[in-house]
């Protein structure tokens, strides 16, 4: 049985949450197991590049990175939906993937399946959410992850604008599930 875990770059109960609920209603019919990390909402000390994680795996930090790392380890398949900011992942997602260097080294991010979702207010001809995109694929590529697949949602501004988008979700969600299972 596949394991999947969303990790959430916004903290605001907006686009990005909105779609990652969808995700899971319909992944509970695939029988897919899933979870949510939202980094906003949790006490995530930021990286100091102290290294240490370099030698011996572990961050010196207490905090919630290390339920996070242990729900990583069990997923085989990772999911970003991040907002794009200044044609960029969000803050948030970035904290998070820095906490994630104790992975880097024994390799264990190697191999796992990555999704990497944009959601922004431009219109997709500016290709500011394209950009977003692109930052999370350079973390997989950094990772030597499998990435598998990709979407933007466009011209979604306000907080509920996603969910007009019901059909282009809906077709998506069919994509997605066929690289996750
Ligand atoms: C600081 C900041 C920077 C933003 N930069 C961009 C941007 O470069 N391109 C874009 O399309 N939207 C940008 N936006 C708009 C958000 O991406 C958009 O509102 C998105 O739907 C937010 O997702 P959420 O509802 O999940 O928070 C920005 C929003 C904020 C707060």
């Amino acid at each position: 049985m596949s394991k999947v875990t969303i990790i959430i770059g916004s903290r605001r109960t907006g686009n990005s949450q909105h779609l990652a609920k969808k995700m899971i209603e319909r992944f509970k019919k695939e029988r897919i197991i899933s979870n949510i990390i939202i980094p906003g909402n949790q006490k995530i000390f930021l990286c100091t590049g102290c290294m240490d994680c370099d030698v011996n795996g572990k961050c010196d930090f207490k905090d919630d990175m290390e339920e996070n790392i242990n729900k990583i380890l069990e997923s085989d398949t990772l999911i970003f939906i991040t907002p794009t900011r200044w044609n960029l992942l969000s803050g948030d997602l970035k904290i998070f993937m820095d906490r994630l260097n104790p992975l880097y080294t024994p390799k264990k991010l190697e191999n796992k399946k990555m999704v990497a979702i944009a959601i922004g207010s431009k219109k997709k001809e500016e290709y500011s959410t394209e950009s977003a995109i692109t930052s999370l694929g350079n973390f997989a590529d950094s990772a030597n992850m499998n990435s598998v697949y990709r979407y933007q949602f466009n011209e979604c501004l306000e907080a509920n604008d996603i969910l007009e988008k019901e059909d282009e979700i809906n077709t998506m969600l069919e994509e997605l599930i066929k690289k996750v299972k």
